[in-house]
């Protein structure tokens, strides 16, 4: 015989359990709500090295390097891996704010008022100064290069400077040490990968497929030749977004593919790659040059004709791409409206007028995700002297915060 030896509850502890059972609901309600994301939009620079302007006229440059050798006051900027969106990257920013205010007040620099299209320039620049190291800091390795061009067959059909060309099909390629950009070569590849490809078909090979470090390192080998001397370095040109989004309409790719759902059907959605596409130049390259056959074929299904490049438009397209991706920023904004109660909200309101700071309701000019940022660290030094006055700690922004935070402020902003 089993003895029960549940008690029945008292109603004072029914009473308490149930309170506890309903906290536990909302909890799980919250955090269920808190995993609805909204894109947030971000404009596309025109240029990216627009904010390279910036960075000197605004002083940054006094106290970080980019990839310079020298020592100064702030972190070499061209060193750091900034993980993350453009938004972690504004977060980041603000996050130091309170240091780097001090070391400016040392050097007597005013602290730089930055314009919401100033933040954005600086934001893309940095974010692109990412980009070209991937092309130039970590280039392609060009004596990896020429076991890649031996190892993928190219030496069939081509010929390097020294060897005799008469009986290969394809021409020679020494043509094109020191004279071009790794993209413009990429490019070429590219235009020419069909030709390719129907004599690789004829002789029985298969197509070569490339990593990006493998294709970084092809692209250094025929950039540099194979003849050892004098190697002249060939600058790389960003693309534009801006000027590639036009080009991803103009060139059909929208009529294959979407950008975070909106576009066409048929190819992978371009939009929702950050992994992949927010690589370096040479890692996007490979991609389209691995999925050419199949893009290829697809192209003949529809009958259009198929896309080639020239001049700058295929960096224009991969500077698209990838500043669509890291621009693609998704947010929670349960969460920044946890994060606003926590941090913000005893000095601002929403709608309630003015506190000790301003009402972020009304407020002007809070108009999109960057603007909102750039207000913050115009008025960071004000803010400063409140949290002192009060004993608050500088609010930092963790990855995500700062999206978070603005799609909420964004939305209540909109009524929502
Ligand atoms: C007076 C010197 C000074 C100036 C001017 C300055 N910074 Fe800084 N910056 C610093 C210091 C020092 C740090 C490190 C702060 C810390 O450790 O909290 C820093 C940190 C940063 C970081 C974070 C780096 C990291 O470690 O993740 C970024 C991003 C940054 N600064 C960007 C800028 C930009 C953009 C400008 C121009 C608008 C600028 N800084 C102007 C001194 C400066
Ligand atoms: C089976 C033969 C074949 C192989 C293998 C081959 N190619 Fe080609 N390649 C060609 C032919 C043929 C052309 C010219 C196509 C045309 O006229 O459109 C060409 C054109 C090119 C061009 C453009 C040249 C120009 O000046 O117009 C480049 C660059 C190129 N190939 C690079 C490579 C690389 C790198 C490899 C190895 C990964 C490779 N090719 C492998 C046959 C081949
Ligand atoms: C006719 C349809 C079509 C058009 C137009 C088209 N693509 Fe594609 N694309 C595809 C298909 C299908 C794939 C997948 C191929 C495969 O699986 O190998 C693909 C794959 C890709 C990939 C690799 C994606 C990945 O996830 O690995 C890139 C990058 C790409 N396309 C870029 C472009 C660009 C840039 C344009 C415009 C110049 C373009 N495509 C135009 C059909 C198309
Ligand atoms: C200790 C008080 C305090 C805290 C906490 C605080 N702020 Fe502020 N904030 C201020 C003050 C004061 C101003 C006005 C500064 C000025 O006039 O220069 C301000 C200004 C702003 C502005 C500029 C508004 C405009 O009119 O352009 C924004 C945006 C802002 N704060 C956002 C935030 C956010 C987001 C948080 C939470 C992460 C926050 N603040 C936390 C005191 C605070």
């Amino acid at each position: 015989m089993t003895r029960t030896t549940r008690r029945p509850l008292s109603s004072a502890s029914r009473r308490v359990t149930i309170a506890l059972a309903l906290a536990a609901a909302c909890i799980a309600a919250l955090a269920a709500a808190s995993d609805v994301t909204v894109p947030l939009s971000i404009e596309l620079p025109d240029n990216p090295t627009a904010g390279a302007r910036v960075f000197v006229e605004k002083n940054c440059v006094r106290c970080h390097g980019l990839g310079a050798d020298e020592g100064r006051i702030g972190p070499d900027l061209g060193r750091i891996h900034f993980p993350g969106t453009v938004l972690d990257l504004a977060g980041v920013f603000w996050n130091h704010a309170p240091v780097m205010r001090e070391k400016m007040q040392d050097l007597k620099i005013v602290q730089p008022h930055l314009n919401p299209r100033e933040m954005a320039d600086l934001v893309a620049f940095l974010t692109a100064y990412r980009y070209y190291l991937a092309e130039v800091g970590h280039s392609g390795n060009p004596i990896a290069g020429r076991t890649v061009f031996e190892g993928k067959g190219c030496p069939q059909c081509h010929a390097m400077a020294g060897a005799i060309t008469f009986d290969k099909p394809g021409p020679r390629l020494d043509r094109y040490r020191g004279q071009y950009s790794a993209i413009l070569l990429a490019q070429v590849m590219w235009n020419h990968s069909p030709e390719m490809a129907s004599v690789m078909r004829g002789r029985g090979m298969a197509f070569p497929r490339l990593t990006g470090t493998q294709m970084a390192d092809l692209l250094a080998y025929l950039q540099a030749g194979n003849v050892s001397g004098r190697q002249e370095r060939v600058y790389f040109e960003p693309g534009s977004p801006r000027r590639g989004k036009e080009l991803f309409a103009a060139k059909r790719c929208s009529a294959c593919h979407s950008i975070a759902g909106a576009g066409g059907k048929g190819g992978p959605d371009l939009g929702t790659r950050p992994r992949e596409l927010v690589g370096s130049v040479s890692s996007i390259a490979a991609l389209m040059w691995n999925h050419s056959q199949a893009m290829t074929a697809e192209f003949a299904r529809r009958g259009v004709p198929r896309v080639t490049f020239s001049g700058g438009e295929m960096a224009d397209i991969i500077a698209y791409l990838y500043f669509v991706n890291y621009a693609n920023v998704r947010a929670r904004p349960e969460h920044g409206g946890v994060l606003f109660v926590d941090k913000c909200s005893p000095c601002h309101t929403l709608g309630g007028g003015k506190q000790v700071g301003p009402d972020l309701q009304t407020a002007a000019g809070l108009t999109d995700p960057v603007a909102i940022m750039s207000a913050m660290w115009n008025h960071s030094s004000a803010m400063e002297q409140e949290l002192r006055k009060h004993g608050f700690p500088w609010p930092r922004l963790e990855p995500g915060d700062a999206a978070d935070l603005t799609a909420f402020l964004l939305a209540r902003r909109a009524g929502k």
